[in-house]
């Protein structure tokens, strides 16, 4: 098992992944850590569904383009999970209070499932594992995925994770300084251009020397692209047909 320190500043998604199923034990293991997730209230709003079938895992590729999830050994769906404390505060006649349609009930959903896949990647990383998360897989399809994977009212996909033993070792990305991504006791004040400015160059050289297919992108243009592209996804549609929506 590898050290956290190397679990945790060594990590880069991997997509590729060697046709082999991951051993019993380390997949055990990755569901024990997903299960001891804190969570708001303990509450615990979340489900994970573990694809291992195949052909569901092509269809899933089919619906999301990402190559990740029909070739990985076990293919992690993370949702927000509302259905189970309906189902049990309707067999104990307690009234629950719709949680569902306020922003918080939506955002604790998000946040618990989403730190079980924190739990989940830091888990299969530690034994070796090469993971990637699969965002695709919330916004490429969402009805398509629901109905694939059977998910009732009250529960909806927040994020996937790809587990596969690694094929590849690409490059580390550079990530934002510290200086910019920890702020001492209050928000920074001062001028933070000319440090995201060096930012953006160092991701614009890293693509062009990486090793692998290198591109000319720098780091603003080519993430303010995809949230450009992410304008044409309408997640709040998808919300209200799986029972949730936020007044509040
Ligand atoms: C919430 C989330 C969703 C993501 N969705 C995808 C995805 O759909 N496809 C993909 O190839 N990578 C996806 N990624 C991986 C990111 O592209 C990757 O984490 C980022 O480029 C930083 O690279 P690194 O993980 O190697 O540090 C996702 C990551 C996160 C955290």
């Amino acid at each position: 098992m590898k050290e956290i320190k190397d679990t945790l500043l060594e990590r880069r998604s991997i997509r590729r992944y060697e046709r082999e199923p991951i051993p019993a034990d380390q997949i055990q293991f990755i569901y024990e850590a997903i299960r001891n997730t804190p969570t708001s209230y303990n509450g615990q709003q979340f489900s994970v569904i573990d694809v291992t079938d195949q052909e569901l895992k092509e269809k899933l590729y089919e619906l999301t383009q990402q190559k990740q999830i029909k070739t990985c050994s076990h293919f992690l769906l993370f949702c927000a999970d509302y259905n189970k404390i309906s189902t049990l505060a309707d067999l104990k006649y307690i009234d629950l209070p719709p949680f569902t349609h306020t922003m918080d009930g939506i955002i604790v959903g998000v946040v618990d499932a989403t730190l079980a896949m924190m739990s989940a990647l830091v888990a299969a990383e530690s034994c070796g594992l090469g993971t990637c998360c699969i965002g695709y897989a919330r916004t490429a399809a969402p009805e398509a995925v629901s109905r694939l994977l059977e998910l009732p009212q009250g529960v909806f996909a927040v994020c996937g994770l790809a587990i596969g033993i690694p094929r590849e070792k690409p490059d580390l990305k550079p990530k934002q300084p510290v200086s910019l991504i920890v702020h001492q006791n209050r928000y920074r004040n001062d001028d933070m251009g000319p440090e995201l400015l060096d930012y953006d160059a160092e991701i614009r050289e890293f693509n062009r020397t990486r090793s692998g297919a290198t591109t000319d992108n720098d780091w603003a243009s080519h993430i303010i692209d995809y949230y450009r592209h992410a304008m044409s996804y309408h997640m709040l549609d998808a919300l209200r047909r799986r029972g949730f929506d936020a007044n509040s």
